[in-house]
């Protein structure tokens, strides 16, 4: 099995971190928490989801968050959008990048999006397209990839027709999500494999939850598949507000950890990577999810 040598790291922490945080967190420490995040060399940071507010109250100031960052060469801030109402406040709002997200079981997408997928798929067709017309990149979202909390298994199968369907519509990636963090490694290998079959294997990332403590593992078995994107969020912060039980993303710190360890390049430095986890959990007055930031930051204060 090979290993790519760069692997892109997708920072989720102020978007997918922080819209199932109960507290809200205000638009300057979000800003600032993007700020450290660009700081440390992350080149993708998810800034925020033009969402509706009633549905995720947190998420409802992302004018005010992508206003307030500087423009920084070769970092972009993506957004969610989940309809051409977000389509058009992201844009009036600034964002270059935005992401649209369907589910693989009939049951997430209820809960998450109130509609089936085959109406999500009607949903964003336009956005994909208008969103192409105005030169925005587009990245398109396909939840509980490895297991729904409402339905059990999901056939990867379905999952490789989703990512195509989401490609043809004019996605330029597609990212894969567990959303419970239920995978196991050889599942979440046979899903890349079975996947890149309907997709280019190019822009396939992978963004895995760590409910079960196999985000890691998970990945690893992706990355001897080729796979170069990841998705992850500092501290370990995140779930979605519509998957009861799920833990944060898996940890920036510990993925880069990992690749560290195995020789590959990101252009990411943990030590200002650390600097924006303990900001963030200082903020949120608890420690950081993330077993490799605590190992870190206890060497630190020896
Ligand atoms: P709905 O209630 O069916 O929509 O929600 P609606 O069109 O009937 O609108 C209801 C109200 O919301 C209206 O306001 C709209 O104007 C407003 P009212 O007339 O009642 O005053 N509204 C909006 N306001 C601002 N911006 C908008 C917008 N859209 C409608 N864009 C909808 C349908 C899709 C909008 C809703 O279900 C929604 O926003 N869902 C998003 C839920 C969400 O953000 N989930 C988390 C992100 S996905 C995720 O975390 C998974 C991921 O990380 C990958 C993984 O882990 O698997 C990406
Ligand atoms: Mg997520």
């Amino acid at each position: 099995m090979s290993m790519p040598s760069d692997v892109t790291l997708i920072e989720v922490g102020a978007r997918d971190g922080l819209q199932n945080e109960p507290k809200a967190v205000s638009a300057n420490i979000k800003i600032e928490l993007i700020e450290k995040l660009a700081a440390a060399g992350l080149s993708v940071i998810e800034a925020g989801a033009f969402v509706s507010p009633k549905w995720v109250p947190q998420m409802a100031d992302s004018e005010e968050v992508l206003a307030g960052l500087t423009a920084h060469p070769g970092v972009s801030y993506p957004v969610l959008v989940p309809n051409l109402q977000g389509l058009s406040r992201a844009v009036a709002a600034g964002a270059r990048d935005v992401g649209v997200f369907i589910s693989a079981s009939e049951s997430f997408s209820q809960k998450n999006t109130n509609c089936s997928i085959a109406e999500s798929i009607e949903r964003f067709t336009p956005v994909v397209a208008e969103a192409k017309a105005q030169g925005l990149g587009v990245r398109g979202y396909v939840s509980v990839v490895l297991g729904c909390p409402y339905e059990g298994d999901v056939d990867p199968g379905y999952v490789a027709e989703l990512s195509g369907v989401l490609h043809r519509m004019g996605c330029d990636a597609i990212s894969l999500g567990d959303t419970v963090g239920v995978g196991t490694p050889a599942k979440a290998g046979a899903l890349i494999d079975r996947v890149a079959e309907d997709v280019p294997l190019g822009i396939i990332g992978i963004h895995f939850h760590d409910t079960y403590g196999q985000a890691l593992a998970n990945s690893l078995a992706c990355l001897e598949r080729g796979v170069t994107v990841i998705d992850s969020s500092v501290a370990g912060l995140g779930g979605c507000p519509y998957a009861p039980g799920a833990a944060g993303n898996v940890a920036t710190e510990d993925v880069l950890y990992m690749l560290d360890g195995l020789g590959v390049k990101t252009g990411v430095d943990m030590d200002k990577l650390m600097d924006a986890g303990q900001f963030i959990s200082d903020y949120l007055g608890r420690p950081p999810v993330s077993k490799v930031a605590q190992a870190l930051s206890a060497k630190r204060a020896a």
